[in-house]
């Protein structure tokens, strides 16, 4: 299994791209399932997620074509299955956004209930009940949800908590609905923005885009469009915490500042200093020690939960103590014992981690528990002194494009070793 073997202490400098939005990819390409012409997507991430997301369109019948450098194809025509089996959908819980285009399109899905979860218990029960008010009938056996229906139609549905696959898959089976469809307390996450515009490009009528309340008129068909997905926030900012916990310098282009307001917002409150130079592009570097900085996880535009691991490690270099509360999910601090076996000081009390800063990190090996678990402690080892074996990398592999490459690229002594 690869691990990866990291050694601290080099501070990361130069420029590095930024690839297109995780989040944003998968629901896209569930979205292509809508429509039986042919959809053109770019900027698309080389990501595990993303090719579990393509290898469950062809089990369903669609014909790819990727091009590295251009995007992917997409001919829906065929579709013939509307089965997501076990396998696939245990590997990746996004696999159930291919529901709601499947029930809208095709009258029918049979999606594996997504299973156990490393990060709490992460129900679907509200993408069920939302596409059961729109007239699907569904039942739960052998592990598998089957939904039917003739046709769907509109309907009134308040979600809640707010979920973000969630609002999604409605979004999608409300635009070929028959009627209005009004979906409440709706993520506003850029990536829910994202699918909506690129369904309004394939004739939906959604209104309300960034707002908690979308309207959606549903048409009798979708057609075939180009879209480009927008760039990874996540990403983003996961590398400007690895400029800050390095003291480097770096320039990070082709992404977007305004998706990052309150990340950048906190960050310039832990003393970071960022810069928008220019459309697309912000350089960080830190002139002073870090700061401690209390926050706490929230749907967005709050500070999102996939950066909370991340600012745990740059708290637990700070000078004084922080406290971040995670309210988006239950048991979503896996990473802590981890980081503590690096040297972190860090209490978990229910829901909150109190972080004591200290001098510095140790390396030593650890095990990654999830995606943006095995983020921080890639950040955790950048920043360590001496070497920090991180193993069961597969989980960054989901979420990061070739992350130790573009880290090498900016100096970083990080290499990927396969036993
Ligand atoms: C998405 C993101 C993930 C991010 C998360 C929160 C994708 C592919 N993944 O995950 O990276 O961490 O948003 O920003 O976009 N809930 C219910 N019932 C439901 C659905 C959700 O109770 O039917 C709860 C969850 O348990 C959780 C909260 O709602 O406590 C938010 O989860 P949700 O927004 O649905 O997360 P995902 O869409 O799975």
């Amino acid at each position: 299994m690869d691990k990866i073997i990291v050694k601290g202490g080099h501070a990361l400098k130069g420029t590095i791209p930024i690839s297109g939005a995780k989040n944003a990819t998968l629901p896209a390409l569930a979205a292509t399932l809508l429509t039986g012409e042919r959809i053109h997507l770019s900027n698309i991430p080389h990501l595990k997620d993303v090719t579990t997301m393509l290898e469950l369109l062809g089990q369903h019948g669609s014909a790819i074509t990727v091009d590295e450098r251009l995007g992917v194809e997409i001919d829906n025509s065929g579709v013939n299955n509307f089965r997501a089996p076990y396998d696939l959908v245990r590997t990746m819980r996004a696999s159930i956004l291919v529901m709601g285009p499947l029930v809208a399109r095709h009258g029918m899905a049979e999606i594996s209930l997504p299973g156990g979860c490393a990060i709490g218990s992460r129900p679907v029960n509200l993408h069920i009940d939302g596409l059961r008010a729109m007239g699907a009938e569904i039942t739960l056996d052998e592990g598998y949800i089957r939904a039917r229906a003739d046709r769907l139609h509109g309907a009134h549905i308040i979600l809640n908590p707010v979920t973000v696959t969630g609002t999604e898959n409605l979004l999608m089976a409300a635009t070929l609905a028959k009627g209005r469809t009004i979906l409440e307390n709706a993520a506003r996450e850029p990536e829910v923005t994202d699918l909506a515009i690129f369904l309004n490009k394939m004739g939906a009528r959604i209104q309300g885009l960034g707002s908690s309340i979308l309207v959606i008129d549903g048409v009798d068909e979708l057609h075939g469009t180009e879209h480009r997905i927008i760039p990874d926030r996540i990403e983003t900012a996961t590398f400007m915490v690895a400029a800050a916990v390095t003291g480097g310098d770096i320039l990070l282009t082709d992404t977007d500042p305004e998706a990052l307001e309150t990340p950048i917002q906190i960050m310039r409150e832990a003393g970071m200093a960022v810069e928008l130079p220019e459309p697309g592009r912000i350089r960080v570097h830190v002139p002073d020690a870090l700061r401690p900085v209390d926050l706490e996880t929230c749907p967005y535009p709050g500070f999102p939960t996939d950066l909370q691991a991340q600012m745990l490690v740059l708290n637990s270099l700070a000078r004084g103590t922080s406290r971040i509360t995670e309210t988006v999910f239950e048991n979503r601090f896996m990473h802590v014992s981890e980081l503590q076996r690096l040297g972190a000081d860090i209490r978990v009390h229910g829901n909150i981690a109190e972080v004591h800063g200290v001098d510095h990190l140790l390396g030593a090996p650890v095990m990654a528990t999830d995606l943006r678990a095995s983020a921080s402690l890639v950040l955790a080892g950048l920043a360590a002194r001496g070497a920090t074996t991180i193993s069961r990398v597969y989980h960054i592999d989901r979420g990061y494009e070739r992350i130790e490459e573009k880290l090498q690229a900016l100096g970083a002594d990080i290499q990927r070793t396969t036993s």
